[in-house]
């Protein structure tokens, strides 16, 4: 099921989301939903909190480089409770985009490589050292689920030249909140 999306403006987009007590099959059913929501959006990552759900669970897919250097979809991956440690003091500026901010994308800077501990779909428990690109993917979703934002992470004079797009946005969750029945 293809699960609605909280845009930019919606107040959920800056809660704190709560750990999950147990990962039953009502969880696991809500996770393939976000995975299929993920996918039909074209992105590559997805936090509950991005549906409405604060809830501590996020999922990414995985992309590797083609023959002729095109970028392919990989693996989905799950993440519940995660624990980001560890950042290296090297960090790296991407430009990034949400599914919550439609046509924002600004520069980010990130530690290269993290630690992440976290339960995945089954509930049982991993831990991995990550670098590179996923290791982006998964600071942006653990972002989400503290009600942090590309903006609030980006140079001040580039979050002030998509500021008409926010506000936009902004006015579109209003209106959307009083037409909703
Ligand atoms: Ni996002």
């Amino acid at each position: 099921m293809i699960l609605s999306l909280c845009y930019y403006g919606n107040p959920v987009l800056r809660k704190q989301a709560s750990p999950v007590k147990e990962v039953t099959p009502e969880i696991q059913k809500f996770i393939s939903d976000m995975i299929e929501t993920m996918d039909d959006h074209n992105g590559i990552g997805l936090a509950a909190t991005q549906v409405g759900v604060l809830l501590r669970i996020f999922v990414i897919r995985k992309e590797f480089i083609g023959d002729n250097g095109e970028f392919l979809k990989g693996v989905s991956q799950v993440f519940i409770n995660p624990e980001v440690s560890e950042p290296s003091d090297d960090m790296e500026i991407m430009n990034e985009g949400c599914l919550s901010l439609p046509k924002i994308f600004v520069d980010v800077p990130r530690p290269q490589s993290i630690k992440i501990k976290a339960l995945d779909i089954d509930g049982k428990p991993f831990e991995d050292t990550i670098t590179g690109f996923t290791a982006r993917q998964i600071m942006h979703e653990n972002d989400h689920l503290n009600g942090k934002l590309i903006i609030d992470r980006c140079p001040p004079e580039q979050k002030k030249e998509v500021q008409h797009l926010l506000t936009q946005l902004k006015k579109n969750h209003k209106n959307r909140s009083k037409t909703r029945t």
